[in-house]
């Protein structure tokens, strides 16, 4: 394949994780950066950002990427079921490098993708994309893990800076990958810098690995305060995530999430149930304690 990639679209540049996304693209200075958006999408862009406009209809999606090297999709679960459509517009457009949404849980682990209504999905559009290799589509996916800065703000893994309240699942022993959003950006700007050592593969990013305890520590030694601790199990999270999220309370979609990064059998533990691409993707070392510091100071990391 041709090495070199110039030109990025990114779809959902406005949304929680694209923006950082969006951000990391623009930073490196490697890539003509433009964002797909839909009509009705409100977000202002520098002015010097293209911006193409699509409905979402095959054709507009063709016009769009022409000439484009590689499509970032950072979709949310409203928007993701258009990814399918936009990979076969991908193929006709013959654009080189496709990365799906992803940025989180294991979507190669049947237990996690079965959870998750929105998971399923992502193992399809996954499929789908194995299927358009024979079409000349390369992808590269990216499993991060929860977004540890992102999530730390909202209790995403049991903990909350704001109330310092924990939630510790099964005892707080069991390990799990997270990244930074900057860590994902770092991943992304790699993939697309070195398109072929990174061709039709699916890969594990982290921050750090750790367990919910560590992070505890982490936390209350750099904050000099004991947080406030409930136990639970994620056994009880899972019935109770499902019981609300079948009476559509996405309180029970964070409570599947919370069961799906630091339950059992989730391939949560990418030093263990996979195998981290940090280092052929060249990414900074972001460990848990200058992490858990920047966060207590109110800095990004
Ligand atoms: N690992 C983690 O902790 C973590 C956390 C959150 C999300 N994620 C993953 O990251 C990906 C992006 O999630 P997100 O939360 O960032 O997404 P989001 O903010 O909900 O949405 C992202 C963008 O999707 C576009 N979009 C397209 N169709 C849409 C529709 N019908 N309704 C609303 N928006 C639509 C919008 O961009 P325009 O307005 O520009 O069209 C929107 O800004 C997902 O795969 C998600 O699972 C991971």
């Amino acid at each position: 394949m041709a090495d070199i990639i110039k030109n990025v679209v990114i779809i959902g540049a406005s949304g929680n994780i694209g923006a950082s996304i969006f951000k990391a693209l623009v930073a490196s200075n490697k890539f003509t950066v433009s964002v797909l958006t839909r009509p009705e999408s409100t977000h202002i862009y520098a002015g010097d950002i293209k911006i193409l406009q699509s409905d979402y209809s095959e054709v507009s999606l063709v016009e769009a990427f022409q000439g484009q090297d590689a499509v970032v999709s950072a979709l949310g679960a409203a928007g993701l079921a258009d990814e399918i459509k936009i990979i076969d517009a991908c193929v006709k457009a013959r654009v080189k490098r496709f990365i799906p949404s992803e940025y989180g849980s294991n979507s190669k682990n049947a237990k996690a993708t079965a959870l998750i209504p929105f998971f399923g999905l992502k193992a399809q559009i996954n499929a789908r994309l194995e299927a358009q290799e024979a079409n000349g589509l390369t992808w590269t996916g990216i499993a991060a893990g929860p977004m540890f800065d992102w999530g730390i703000n909202m209790g995403l893994v049991g903990f909350n800076i704001h109330t310092k309240e924990a939630l510790i699942f099964d005892g707080g022993d069991r390990r799990f990958s997270t990244s930074n959003l900057s860590q994902l950006g770092n991943a992304i700007v790699a993939i697309l810098s070195k398109p072929t050592a990174t061709v039709n593969q699916y890969l594990y990013i982290d921050s750090f690995t750790a367990s919910q305890n560590e992070i505890l520590a982490a936390l209350e030694s750099t904050t000099g305060e004991k947080w406030t601790v409930t136990k639970s199990t994620t056994e009880a999270a899972v019935t109770e995530g499902q019981a609300l999220f079948a009476k559509g309370d996405f309180s029970g979609l964070l409570l599947l999430l919370k069961a799906n990064f630091l339950g059992e059998g989730y391939g949560s533990d990418f030093t263990k149930d996979a195998k981290l691409s940090n280092e052929i993707l060249g990414l900074p070392s972001q460990d848990l304690t200058s992490t858990v510091r920047a966060l207590v100071k109110g800095e990004t990391i």
